[in-house]
């Protein structure tokens, strides 16, 4: 039996707890080995938080715990869970995470310290879409020519309500955050900033490129109201946030902005909380993922995929591109040239 550790039960982590249970039987047979969650920590104790788990305040209590095989780390923020997540390496322990801030400042310096243990992270891009797989195994025969993509479900909902609803910003923000889908700080999403940090991760699995967010183009959707949405809607637009990496000879241009798309290109049609990416392979051409890029239930799905190949396999495959950056391969190209 593994015993998983949930560090941080907020949607996704009461979803993790509970898609174990419900599918353990699926999951048991998968994995090859029965699958349970022992324990979650939360920030303040005393609300129901609808798991059958036990729950404390002090991660220190799963970290040190010898029965904890994985520790799930879904805590939000980048400085505490780096902390958490270099001790439950040094503990042994393997980690899971879903955490994109902390991926895009500290993914070198934590897939070190993993070495050749377990550090996944598939539910820290586009929720339930499988990209990261995708990235590191299906396309891995092909080197990569772009990547582009709707990676915030926030933005993507809320443009897609101003398109169909006329509904406001701030209105339908707050359903947003309601629905579990943005951010504990909102800035994150229509910032720009959390398809930032996607995109460079997913940047560094195909190009090996160590950039911060500090070093790339970030615009958000602050600056668009529902009438510059449904004056696109109009003359045959969609308003999409997309992330942009694209090749040129030995540089890669990173940005992330809004978009006018014209409604027959198949990204245009991705509406609500879904997210969507076209990734370009010199072999293979364009593929296309689409699925759920937020909410609890959709990203607890790929955290658990992540658990149970460390179940098969006990450690993460070797991951070119981010074990350590590919020196001089590719560099950052300044993003509006
Ligand atoms: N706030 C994020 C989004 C959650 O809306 O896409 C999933 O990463």
């Amino acid at each position: 039996m593994l015993k998983v550790g949930i560090i941080g039960v907020g949607t996704v982590g009461a979803s993790v707890a509970n898609i174990l249970k419900d599918n353990a039987d699926i999951i048991s047979a998968r994995a090859g080995v029965e699958i349970v969650a022992k324990s979650g920590v939360v920030k303040t104790l005393g609300r129901d938080r609808g798991v059958d788990i036990a729950l404390t305040d002090n991660p220190d209590d799963i970290l040190n715990d010898p029965e904890i095989d994985i520790v799930v780390e879904l805590m939000g923020g980048i400085e505490e869970p780096y902390e958490v997540v270099k001790k439950a390496l040094k503990n042994g322990k393997a980690v899971v995470t879903a955490n994109k801030a902390l991926l895009a400042y500290h993914r070198y310096e934590l897939q070190d310290l993993a070495k050749d243990k377990a550090f996944e992270y598939e539910a820290a891009v586009a929720g339930g879409i499988p990209i990261i797989n995708a990235l590191r195994d299906g396309l891995s025969a092909n080197h990569i020519e772009s990547i582009m993509g709707i990676l915030n479900g926030t933005c993507n909902y809320m443009m897609t309500k101003m398109a169909n609803e006329g509904v406001a910003y701030d209105a339908i923000l707050k359903e947003s955050q309601d629905l579990g889908y943005a951010e504990a700080d909102p800035t994150f999403d229509v910032g720009g900033f959390d398809a930032a940090h996607k995109l460079l991760i997913l940047a560094s699995i195909a190009y090996g490129i160590d950039a911060k967010p500090e070093d790339i183009l970030i615009e958000g959707i602050e600056n668009v109201s529902s009438e510059d949405v449904a004056f696109a809607k109009e003359f045959g637009y969609a308003i999409k946030l997309l992330g942009i990496a694209k090749k040129d000879s030995n540089e890669v241009e990173l940005r992330v902005h809004a978009a006018m798309i014209s409604q027959d290109e198949m990204i245009a049609k991705i509406d609500g909380v879904m997210n969507g990416i076209s990734v370009v392979g010199d072999k293979v051409g364009e593929t296309l993922y689409y699925g759920p890029g937020a909410g609890g239930d959709a990203t607890a799905s790929a955290v658990i995929a992540n658990i149970i190949d460390i179940a098969r396999a006990g450690k993460s495959a070797p991951m070119l591109g981010f074990d350590k950056p590919i020196e001089g391969k590719f560099t950052l190209k300044p993003s509006g040239e």
